[in-house]
């Protein structure tokens, strides 16, 4: 039996509890997430609410969102901690306040933990190398967006028939295959999910044209020395390997400079019912959000039967009670025995 410390971050000299990358998660501690999660979803509200009774958690956001800010903020409230939302609209981060100094004000204002989007790859280190707080990475530029790569594996482990949820190994998603469409070159969910479910077994393919998926996206991370990892430009080909396709929203506001035609994008690459019908009638379909109906999805299938749209939702309200227990170093994440 080994024990694993307090799961900490295996770069040296971040606070053990941050999530900057899945790229440091091992399996067990994958496993140890969702079992935490499960753990915390069976509790009785009142009890959850005492797990971390005033403590002090900050949100720290430099770029909009809606799901990982709110779901963040509800876990921690629901685990009764006390959280401070500090966004780059309305605080003195408009008066030019570097990322340094507002992490630094957090903490000398009690903040136990800080929970970052930034627009710049590579701030959630900076900011937990500047403080030593644990600080979990909630979405950084093209980088990377941990918890939403754990909340998407445990909607798949829910979603898939035949999937022991309660045992997270390297075999777990063996045989299932993850086709992930659209622009991959700017995302961060990409990215993520592209280096967490290899680990757990899956087959990740990758689709899209050159334009928004380059070549050297099979270097990512663990699945460069397994394998795992594949390009299928051609949607309908990818699609009837697909247990699972995962769409991802067209960036418009990245797309300068690209030569990309979106009538012909949306031909090629658009989920669409008649398509998913034909080639993956029993696929789950996840995405992100925000989605940009009737151009990578169609509305149909994003309310249709195969839609687990909303189930991500809520598995990332689930996580995200998990991460921050974990971050804050109660509930059995001092320790880990496998
Ligand atoms: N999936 C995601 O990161 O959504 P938000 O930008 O709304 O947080």
């Amino acid at each position: 039996m080994a024990l694993i410390e307090r799961a900490a971050t295996k770069a040296s000299g971040y606070a053990a509890g941050s999530l900057l990358t899945v790229a440091d998660l091992a399996v067990v501690e994958v496993a140890a997430i969702l079992a935490a999660t499960d753990r915390l979803g069976r509790m009785a509200g009142v009890d959850r609410a005492r797990v971390l009774a005033g403590r002090r958690i900050a949100l720290l956001f430099y770029e909009s969102s809606t799901r990982t800010r709110t779901s963040f903020e509800l876990a921690a409230k629901s685990l009764g901690a006390i959280t401070t939302l500090v966004s780059d609209k309305s605080s003195s981060i408009e008066k030019g306040e570097s990322l340094k100094d507002t992490g630094l004000t957090l903490r000398a204002l009690g903040a136990e933990c800080i929970i970052l989007r930034h627009a710049n790859s590579g701030a959630p280190y900076l900011l937990a190398k500047a403080t030593g707080l644990p600080v979990l990475n909630a979405g950084d530029g093209m980088h990377e967006h941990p918890s939403q790569a754990l909340l998407d594996l445990r909607t798949i482990l829910a979603r898939l028939p035949g999937i022991d949820a309660g045992r997270i190994d390297a075999k777990t998603l063996a045989g299932v295959t993850v086709v992930i469409t659209g622009d991959i070159l700017h995302s961060r969910v990409a990215r993520s999910n592209a280096m967490l479910l290899p680990k757990i077994g899956a087959k990740v393919l990758l689709c899209g044209p050159k334009e928004l998926l380059p070549e050297d996206a099979l270097g990512l991370g663990y699945a460069r020395t397994t394998g795992g990892l594949e390009i299928e430009r051609d949607f309908d080909k990818a699609l009837k390997q697909a247990q699972v396709v995962m769409m991802l929203r067209i960036q418009r506001e990245r797309l300068a400079g690209l030569e990309l035609d979106l009538a012909d994008y949306i031909s090629r690459y658009q989920l669409n019912e008649e398509r998913l019908a034909a080639c993956a009638p029993e696929a789950v379909v996840m995405h992100p959000g925000p989605m940009i109906r009737g151009l990578e999805i169609a509305g149909e299938v994003a309310d249709g039967p195969n839609s687990a749209i909303e189930d991500q939702v809520r598995h990332g309200l689930a996580v995200r009670t998990a991460l921050l227990m974990r971050a804050l170093g109660v509930g059995g994440f001092e320790s880990v025995m496998v």
